[in-house]
C-alpha cells in the first residue's frame, strides 16, 4: 500500500487536478497490485473523490471527530467523509497529537467511531526523538498501540492498516534506517501477535512514515516487516507516482 498525506496543501481545484493527473498516469495493472489511497484535507475530499470515482485510487480523510453531529465547532464526522465518497481515515497522525492534543484515548474513540461508520482507520504510532534517544521507543509504541486498539476485536483489527511514523522522521528528511524501521516494526508485528494471534500478526498491514522518497523507499519497502508507506511531502507531486511504481516492484 502507498498512502499520501497531502496534510494542509492543496485547494480544492489543485487538488482536484493532481488526482486526476495521478489516475491518468498509474496504470491499472499497477492498482491491481498496489492499494493506493490519497489523504487530501478535509476541504477537497469531495472534489478528489469525484475526480477518482470509477478508479482503483482511494481517498481518505485526515482526521475525523467520532460524533456524527453535534455542537463541535471546526470539527468534521466521520460521517460526513464517509458521505463524500471516503473510505479511509488517517487516525492518530503525531501533528494531530503533538498540535491538537490528541491522547491514546481519544485516538480510540475514533477508531472505534472510524470503524462503526465503516471507514478503515490508517493509524499512526511513533516515537519523539527524545523517546528514542532515552531508549523508550518501545515502550511508546505498546502504550499508543494498546490504548489505540482497547476494545477493538480481532474482525475490526483486520480492517486497520497501522503506520510507524518515527516523529522524528516526519518532515525532517531524515528517513529511519532500514535497519531501525523493520526493527520498530516487528516489535509491532510482535504485539500484535501478543493480543491477537500469529495470523493477524502476519496478516496485518503495517506501513513506514517519515520523509520517504523515491530514492530511499526501495530499501524501505523491500523490508520484511514493511508493508508500504504512508507519505507526506513527496504524495505532493508526481514523485509520488514513482513509490507506487517502485512497491508495485516488491508486490
Ligand atoms: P513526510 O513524508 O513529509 O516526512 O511526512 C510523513 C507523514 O507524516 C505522513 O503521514
Amino acid at each position: 500500500m502507498v498512502a499520501g498525506n497531502w496534510k494542509m496543501n492543496k485547494t480544492p481545484t489543485e487538488a482536484k487536478l493532481f488526482a486526476g493527473s495521478i489516475a491518468d498516469t498509474i496504470p491499472a495493472e499497477l492498482l491491481s497490485r498496489v492499494d493506493v489511497v490519497v489523504c487530501p484535507s478535509t476541504s477537497c475530499i469531495g472534489s478528489v473523490t469525484e475526480v477518482l470515482y470509477g478508479t482503483d485510487i482511494s481517498v481518505g480523510g485526515q482526521n475525523i471527530f467520532y460524533e456524527d453531529s453535534g455542537a463541535y465547532t471546526g470539527e468534521t464526522s466521520g460521517e460526513m467523509i464517509k458521505d463524500l465518497g471516503a473510505d479511509y481515515t488517517i487516525v492518530g497522525h503525531s501533528e494531530r497529537r503533538k498540535l491538537f492534543g490528541e491522547t491514546d484515548e481519544v485516538v480510540n474513540k475514533k477508531l472505534h467511531y472510524a470503524l462503526r461508520k465503516d471507514l478503515r482507520p490508517i493509524l499512526c504510532i511513533g516515537e519523539t526523538l527524545e523517546e528514542r534517544e532515552e531508549c523508550e521507543t518501545n515502550i511508546v509504541l505498546e502504550r499508543q498501540l494498546k490504548g489505540a486498539l482497547e476494545g477493538i476485536s480481532t474482525e475490526q483489527l483486520r480492517k486497520i492498516v497501522i503506520a510507524y511514523e518515527p516523529v522524528w522522521a516526519i518532515g525532517t528528511g531524515v528517513v529511519a534506517a532500514p535497519e531501525q524501521a523493520n526493527e520498530a516494526m516487528a516489535f509491532v508485528r510482535h504485539l500484535i501477535e501478543t493480543l491477537y494471534g500469529k495470523n493477524l500478526a502476519v496478516d496485518c498491514r503495517i506501513l513506514y512514515g517519515g520523509s520517504i522518497k523515491p530514492d530511499n523507499f526501495d530499501d524501505l519497502v523491500s523490508l520484511e516487516n514493511i508493508d508500504g508507506g504512508l507519505v507526506g511531502g513527496a504524495s505532493l507531486d508526481e514523485g509520488f507516482i514513482e513509490l507506487v511504481r517502485i512497491a508495485g516492484r516488491h508486490a
